[in-house]
């Protein structure tokens, strides 16, 4: 079953001689447990779709939906409610909260969602032991290195058990090894706990895991 479809996706920023159209005519479907890796040039639109995927970003045409909820139909007042539940997003530069420490930006989306203050703590904690970075729950995000910040933003986004999970070239940013941990991180979200992992990179290593590569070129999407 398809968790989330985008059908028919155009987006266009800007007006006049400064228009861009950043996705022309894009359908991609994404199923549980699979892992989807979006290739593509610099200014090809590989953000936009992420963004347009995650519901961050409302498309010019075309319709996104999650577990077949279309979600244009959802109210302002709705969506929020969909994104904690359904989707975790992973930015490339991390975006953590810096007057928070690691655990307790892993537990923003729980507090967001209304879960109870102790409940989200061991969540939290547990997400932090498992991505390997549970000695540096108490640290702020200055005083942790790369990719002690993108385990901490993977906790964060997985923290809601989300069916899917967005990256935004996840390991651009880290050295060779964590890089290497973070992919394995991505693809067993996706094969052990059935979720759609949907990763924009052009790490070769990811290319190795993925089950799925599509190319965008000009904000044009074809499969490989
Ligand atoms: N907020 C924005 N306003 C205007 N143009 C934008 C904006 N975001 C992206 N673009 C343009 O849309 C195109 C696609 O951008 P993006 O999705 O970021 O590409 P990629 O992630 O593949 O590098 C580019 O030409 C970019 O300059
Ligand atoms: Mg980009």
């Amino acid at each position: 079953m398809n968790v989330i479809t985008a059908q028919n996706i155009t987006k266009i920023y800007g007006t006049g001689e400064s228009k861009v159209t950043a996705l022309d005519d894009v359908s991609l479907n994404v199923a549980a447990g699979e892992v989807v890796l979006i290739m593509g040039p610099s200014g090809s639109g590989k953000t936009t779709l992420l963004l347009v995927l995650g519901t961050l970003l409302h498309p010019d045409s075309g319709v996104v939906t999650i577990n077949e909820q279309n979600v244009h139909e959802l109210s302002n007042r709705d969506l929020p409610g969909l994104r904690l539940r359904k989707i975790g997003f992973i930015f490339q530069h991390f975006n953590l909260l810096s007057a928070l420490t690691a655990q307790e930006n892993v537990m923003v989306p729980l507090l967001i969602a209304g879960v109870k203050s102790s409940q989200t703590k061991k969540k939290a904690g547990e997400l932090l032991k498992r991505l390997g970075v549970a000695k540096r729950a108490g640290s702020l995000p200055q005083n942790l290195s790369g990719g002690e910040k993108q385990r901490v933003a993977i906790a964060r986004a997985m923290v809601g058990s989300p069916s899917i999970l967005l990256a935004d070239e996840p390991t651009a940013n880290l050295d060779s090894k964590t890089g290497h941990e973070v992919v394995e991180i991505l693809y067993k979200y996706a094969k052990e706990e059935g979720k759609a992992v949907v990763i924009v990179s052009h790490d070769q290593r990811i290319r190795d895991i993925a089950d799925r590569v599509v190319l965008i070129e000009d904000g044009k999407l074809k499969e490989v």
